[in-house]
């Protein structure tokens, strides 16, 4: 297909896709043990069962490395062959650098522009719009864009209307500049600003910076009112979607998986009501991961496609809310083979990728009180600090060159 003035139309297409989950399980019955709530609760007005929280070791740059390396992995290209890194997160390493330049570092890449998208769950959307739109400008051939979350730092475990919500993970997808038809199509994004302070973390920005004070009130953590961002996410998803979905010149009833947002089941099932569509058509997978963030699209697209759930020519329109209040969706017709991503769990292990570490700089413990107990003896981070000299970045790890 051409555009106007006769040169072929570059596309966007999922080549790559990739997921990783941290392996520790925190149960409902577990949180019944912190705060005044109980698994029959939660299950029923969130569908979630558990959630999973990274090791002290862990962190969004190194989550986000292994789903990055398995998305690049299921592409079937090198790291080096990746021209831009979007890494979407509300949770970064740090406050600077990015986390995207970690992850770039990580992997092995040494070309690729690399950049944070903070649109707080919504920010996987919007960087796969984003990347979309680089590659029909013919400003990038290979996007790596990565959702990547630990939520569980900054969570308040004796806050019982937030902290049974979230959990951590990262996911991962490779989209490629093609000539072919299919691949990304409609795009749409809203930003309502009169929902900024439904969900938001108060203090460590300009506004308030970092205290004793501050941490005295606990404004470290997330905050939500939780009414008012389901009514929110009710109303969005469905328009959001359904507008994508006119937008790529389809109807609701031509897409043939959605993968929303895995905020809340019943959040889910008002979507689908909403654009008349029944529940086997939504993808689901927040009963073992609760709400990833911006995680929780790339880790359920790449579940739903090693599952079997996609097939070649497929309508698949990803749809996501958020702080913000933030909404995004995008169409897409599936062109890779879905047995693809199948190996790469087995071909990029976490435990062979590592993001390099400050000289001289010791961390403290980054588990949470409430969560020590379940992370067995909280200790010192676990990577020793005298890996790797500055200057010299560290790319000796078996995955820096997955072969083609
Ligand atoms: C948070 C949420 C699950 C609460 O469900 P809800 O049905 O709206 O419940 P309410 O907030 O009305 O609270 C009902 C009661 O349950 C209580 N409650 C809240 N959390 C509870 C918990 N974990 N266990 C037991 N009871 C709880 C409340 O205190 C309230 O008690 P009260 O009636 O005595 O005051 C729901 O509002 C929600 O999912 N909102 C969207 C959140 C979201 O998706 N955020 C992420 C956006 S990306």
């Amino acid at each position: 297909m051409n555009d106007a003035s006769g040169r072929p139309i570059r596309r966007a297409h999922v080549t790559g896709w990739g997921r990783y989950a941290p392996a520790q399980v925190l149960t409902n019955a577990d949180l019944e043990k912190m705060v005044d709530t109980s698994d029959e609760w939660i299950r029923t007005r969130t569908g979630i069962r558990e959630r999973r929280v990274a090791a002290a070791n862990e962190t969004t740059a190194s989550m986000g490395a292994v789903a990055g390396l398995r998305a690049i992995h299921t592409a079937g290209i090198a790291p080096d062959d990746i021209d831009l890194i979007l890494l979407a997160t509300l949770t970064p390493d740090y406050w600077m650098p990015s986390t995207a330049a970690l992850v770039k570092e990580a992997i092995g890449n040494t070309r690729a522009t690399a950049f944070d998208v903070m649109a707080a769950c919504s920010g996987f959307v919007y960087g796969f719009a984003t990347a979309q739109a680089y590659i029909q400008a013919g400003l990038a051939k290979h996007v790596l864009v990565v959702g990547s979350e630990l939520l569980t730092r900054f969570l308040d475990y004796t806050d019982r209307s937030t902290c049974i919500l979230f959990g951590d993970g990262a996911g991962a997808v490779v989209l490629s500049a093609s000539d072919e038809p299919g691949g990304a199509l409609g795009v749409e994004m809203t930003t309502e600003p009169q929902g900024a302070y439904m969900i938001w973390l108060p203090a460590g920005g300009s506004k308030s910076p970092p205290s004793a004070e501050t941490i005295a009130r606990g404004e470290h953590y997330v905050r939500m009112e939780g009414n008012q961002t389901y009514r929110f996410a009710t109303k969005t998803m469905a328009t959001t979607a359904l507008e994508s979905i006119r937008r790529s010149g389809l109807e609701p009833a031509d897409i043939d998986l959605f993968i929303p947002h895995q905020a809340n089941i019943r959040i889910i099932e008002a979507v689908a009501k909403g654009l008349d569509l029944p529940m086997d058509k939504m993808f689901i997978n927040l009963d073992r991961y609760g709400n990833t963030s911006a995680a929780s699209v790339p880790i359920a697209l790449a579940e739903a496609v090693n599952e079997g759930r996609v097939e070649i020519g497929d309508n698949v329109t990803i749809v996501a809310f958020g702080a913000g209040f933030t909404s995004g969706a995008v169409t897409i017709e599936w062109t890779a083979d879905p047995a693809r991503g199948r190996s790469a769990d087995d071909a990029v292990r976490p435990e062979d990728v590592r993001v390099r570490l400050p000289v001289d700089w010791d961390s403290v413990d980054p588990i949470p009180d409430a969560l020590a107990d379940l992370m067995g003896q909280p200790g010192p981070v676990d990577v020793p600090l005298d890996d790797v000299a500055p200057g010299e970045p560290e790319h000796a790890h078996p995955h820096a060159e997955v072969p083609a």
